[in-house]
């Protein structure tokens, strides 16, 4: 098949005679007439408590056949399947892709060349299980043999934004550890931190796929003379790990095989935080809670892999984001959390998402004539609405969102949160069904304006609505639900790579500017010639001729 067209295939064709004859000019003011609609289009698990609404989507009953039609067509359980058993499905990279594998709280064997990857993950596991608790009760300490109380993630991408999020997310259950995530190249970045911090008591864990990473080579080199300079350079031994999957690169760095957990190429950066790439979360919520995330995660795995289609909450997901994508013309996709303790979800999710689907290569090696992964985007609720909620409301632009919340909070003070669901649940409602120019006019002639001001004030106060959401709410923040949640947006981006016909997971779009900043670099350190365009060459000369 070197010439498939996705476009011409009959689901997609269905999909697309559907939306211009019978959707296009649906508003979901129509579709809630029929009563039965939320049980419709609704799914709960009881054993996670997850309700999945995705009632106020822009979708009947033909339109959600259709879509199924089409991802049982993109065959999505079948690579779903290559993925969990160790199949090669990274075909640029000629990778397995099982970060399922990290949390297969099943333990049955999975294979890749031949042997079982289980034994490899048990025994990194045990040994972070170690680790933390020797850490958390100050059996392992620091060279002057003082409790470790600071814990800093050196790293970045899938290496900082995973662990960084779930710490986040997980602050409630912290206690004898404080975690810091260092990523940025900008120096600003490592010594705000190092100020913090005492050298006898902090730990510096240097997380790296590859560790060739520039920036946090450059950051844990930093950090490295910051203990060398304190104490001697035995001191690394006892303020130093590394998560890799480079063991050779790490010994150069000068930390021992003893100190290091290791990974594989099977775990993608971005999908790495249920790996040694967890560790930072381990020393700060300890690792039972961990393990508890792993479980969550584990529990969707078996959802995504048994569950029928129309069910099945990921391939809802997605095949929802590719209706919006790609018969609406939407460009971006917001992701809403009502939860301060998710304020990292989002920005965790933009690599997830962004890095795994902003690809233009299909299966067969062509440029694609569809569009990919959307722009995601969000910040959690309510500080959004103070924001850029406008713009979604009332602005040209057509933007699906994801509202993520929790029934009960970690915390009860006073009633925050029902103040902060009242939100959730009333932004849900306003974008579906808006505010007609008969309720806004209604609603004007009660507060007393005259005829003229009522006038002139009608049309910027109505809300089209037809905005669609979908509402993910869930009964508690937990480690368990946290990692369920994780796994709902992994599988969702899966399954949408599976019907766009690309892979997922490589990320060959981020090489070429690296490959240009070392050049670069050398330039701007005098120690060869600027060669490039009359911009970049003005804008490096500019810059070296008025540092100091
Ligand atoms: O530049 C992108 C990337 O390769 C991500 O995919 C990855 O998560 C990040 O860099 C960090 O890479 P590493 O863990 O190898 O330092």
């Amino acid at each position: 098949m070197s010439n498939f067209e996705l476009k011409n295939t009959p689901t997609w064709q269905n999909l697309e005679k559907h939306y211009i004859e019978e959707i296009q000019n649906v508003h979901l003011r129509d579709l809630f007439k029929d009563e039965s609609r939320f049980n419709e289009f609704s799914v709960y698990d009881n054993n996670i408590g997850i309700t999945f609404d995705y009632s106020k989507n822009i979708i009947n009953s033909k339109t959600f056949k259709l879509l199924i039609d089409f991802a049982k067509a993109a065959k999505i359980n079948e690579y779903t399947k290559k993925m969990f058993s160790g199949e090669k499905i990274n075909w640029t990279e000629k990778r397995a892709v099982l970060h399922t594998a990290l949390r297969n709280r099943s333990n049955n064997p999975i294979y890749v060349d031949g042997k079982d990857v289980m034994p490899q993950i048990n025994a990194v596991l045990s040994k972070m299980e170690k680790f933390t608790n020797d850490l958390r009760s100050g059996k392992r300490s620091g060279f002057t043999g003082k409790k470790i109380t600071d814990v800093v993630n050196i790293g970045i991408g899938g290496s900082d934004l995973g662990p960084k999020m779930v710490c986040e997310a997980l602050k409630h259950y912290s206690d004898t550890i404080n975690v810091y995530f260092v990523s940025n190249i900008d120096e600003a970045d490592i010594d705000e931190t190092l100020k913090k911090l005492n050298p006898e008591t902090t730990l510096f864990i240097v997380a790296s796929k590859t560790f060739t990473t520039l920036e946090t080579v450059t950051n844990a080199l930093t950090a490295r003379q910051w203990i060398g300079e304190r104490f001697t350079d035995n001191a690394v031994a006892n303020h130093f790990v590394a998560l890799s999957t480079n063991i050779k690169k790490v010994k150069e760095f000068g930390i021992s095989e003893n100190n290091v957990f290791e990974f594989w190429d099977f775990v993608g950066g971005r999908y790495s935080l249920w790996s040694a790439i967890g560790l930072s979360i381990c020393c700060y919520v300890g690792f039972e809670k961990f393990k508890e995330l792993l479980e969550g995660a584990y529990y969707i795995d078996q959802h995504f892999l048994n569950t029928p289609y129309e069910k099945n909450i990921p391939i809802i997901m997605a095949v929802l984001g590719f209706w919006y994508n790609n018969f609406f013309n939407a460009s971006t996709y917001a992701v809403l959390p009502y939860s301060q303790y998710l304020h990292r979800f989002t920005a965790y999710l933009q690599q997830g998402d962004m890095e795994s689907n902003g690809k233009i290569i299909n299966f067969e090696n062509n440029r694609v004539d569809y569009k990919t992964g959307p722009i995601i985007w969000g910040e959690p609720g309510t500080n959004g609405q103070h924001s850029f909620y406008q713009l979604i409301h009332q602005g040209t632009r057509f933007i699906p969102c994801d509202f993520i919340g929790f029934v009960n909070p970690v915390k009860k003070i006073s009633d925050h949160h029902e103040k902060l669901m009242a939100n959730f649940f009333a932004q849900t409602e306003a974008l579906a069904f808006g505010l007609t120019k008969e309720q806004v006019v209604e609603n004007l002639k009660k507060t007393g304006l005259s005829q003229e001001d009522i006038k002139v004030l009608t049309n910027h106060k109505i809300f089209e609505g037809n905005r669609p959401t979908n509402s993910i709410l869930i009964n508690n923040l937990t480690p368990k639900t946290l990692g369920a949640l994780i796994a709902l947006y992994e599988h969702k981006i899966f399954s949408q790579g599976i019907m766009w016909r690309i892979n997922s997971f490589d990320q060959w779009g981020v090489e070429l500017g690296k490959v240009l900043a070392n050049i670069i670099l050398s330039e701007l350190k005098n120690e060869s010639e600027n060669s490039h365009d009359s911009s970049t060459k003005n804008l490096i000369k500019i810059f070296n001729a008025n540092k100091k």
